[in-house]
């Protein structure tokens, strides 16, 4: 039997052709480089452990605790009490006032992103997303037959949402609109009125705010207030996990946050059913949340530091190479470059030839849904200094040849 006619037996659902995890995905241009004796430096990846980052102690010992405390059975589908308490109490404390009740732990923030809006959105429903975009967005939409509507956001602006542009998108079917703050491909903080004016949309239109704060603790100046302490009685869904800030993202483990906002009680009733369904997030990984959340944090005020000194030299060097600019990051671990690319050619075609060249991976714009001829790419920048020296000597070398051939 072909295999053509086994695909025609077992033909794939069409959603997963309307999606691609690119982060990921372009690994696999660089595994038989590395087969055949290349030395890869994988900068595509946003995973800080990858990197010699190790989460603090004190987590790491909750988590043992609870293995030798017998805590291997199922828990409760919406967390245990320890957790969903601090998680309440963190929050309160930074000004977006929710309780226990309105907590829900979950499998790292993309399990928490995906029941939020599993809970809200019907087919043909609409969100809006922001472009650049995180690629899970895209993913959990496709498969819910939702329509993403991506709002600019501008790199002329330092990466701001372009609010006239999120406005003019919103339509009776719109529902949710997805803030990703600190964000992710671009590094960027929102200004407080930005972040105001978001929320006064919401209100003015009845969207639910689904605000992506994975990366809140991670603001070079310090952690960024989550959004719904500008507006505590604004409808806000605040989601988060141990992944970055605290430097477990294998652990999955993560949460929810539904602001106090009494219309939004039957989408916490209804993401309560679902978590039901999923029957619980891994147990164990879950005593480290009231740990890390009550615990001592001195690691993430040396991790900002780490993080601020290796955004200024990455962007410092690539603003000083020939054809390439790039916005200086104020949060996080990423920055997005651009490459004034000669017609005809795109970011994949860059991406490519400076891993083929170079053995530096990147992830073209294109991966996070920007025009490909824009000559976008996204660079995580964890790595040693000294070793982001090397890449951008080694991409300054490749660009010059790349735009001079
Ligand atoms: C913006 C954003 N949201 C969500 C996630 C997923 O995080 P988690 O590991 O908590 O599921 C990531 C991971 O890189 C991210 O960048």
């Amino acid at each position: 039997m072909s295999t053509t006619r086994v695909e025609a037996l077992f033909p794939v659902a069409d959603r997963v052709s309307h999606y691609n995890y690119a982060i990921r995905n372009i690994v696999a241009e660089a595994r038989p480089l590395e087969a055949a004796g290349r030395r890869i430096r994988y900068l595509n990846v946003g995973d800080p452990v990858a990197f010699g980052f190790q989460p603090p102690a004190h987590m790491v010992a909750a988590v043992e605790q609870a293995l030798r405390d017998g805590h291997h059975g199922y828990g409760p589908s919406v967390g245990i009490a320890s957790a969903r308490e601090a998680v309440a109490r963190e929050l309160s404390t930074r000004g977006f006032p929710t309780s226990p009740e309105r907590v829900v732990v979950s499998a790292g923030t993309s399990e928490a992103i995906d029941l939020a809006l599993s809970a809200l959105v019907n087919a043909g429903d609409e969100v809006l997303v922001p472009m650049p975009t995180y690629s899970l967005y895209t993913a959990v939409l496709s498969r819910l037959d939702v329509h993403a509507r991506f709002y600019r956001t501008d790199e002329a602006n330092g990466w701001m949402p372009d609010l006239d542009h999120l406005r003019s998108l919103i339509t009776p079917a719109t529902r949710v609109l997805v803030v990703i703050d600190p964000n992710n491909p671009t590094g960027a903080i929102y200004t407080p009125a930005i972040r105001r004016r978001l929320l006064e949309l919401a209100i003015e239109h009845h969207l639910v705010v689904l605000a992506d704060e994975v990366y809140g603790d991670l603001g070079y100046d310090g952690p960024v207030p989550p959004i719904g302490s500008l507006m505590p009685d604004a409808p806000v869904i605040s989601c988060s996990s141990l992944s970055k800030g605290y430097l477990a993202p294998g652990w999955r483990t993560g949460w929810l946050a539904i602001s106090r906002h009494h219309q939004l009680d039957p989408v916490l009733a209804a993401i309560q059913k679902l978590a039901d369904g999923r029957l619980c997030s891994t147990l164990p990984m879950q005593y480290a949340v009231a740990a890390a959340l009550n615990g001592d944090r001195s690691h993430q005020a040396s991790f900002r530091t780490a993080l601020r000194a290796r955004a200024e030299l990455t962007a410092r060097r690539l603003n000083a190479i020939d054809g390439i600019t790039c916005v200086p990051p104020a949060a996080a671990f990423y920055a997005m470059p651009r490459v004034a690319l000669p017609p005809g050619r795109t970011d994949a075609d860059y991406v490519l030839g400076l891993l083929r060249a170079t053995g530096v991976l990147t992830v073209y714009g294109s991966g996070f849904g920007t025009n490909p001829a824009d000559g976008f790419l996204r660079i995580v920048f964890l790595a040693q200094p000294a070793e982001l020296d090397e890449v951008c000597d080694a991409i300054a070398g490749f660009t010059r040849d790349y735009l001079n051939r």
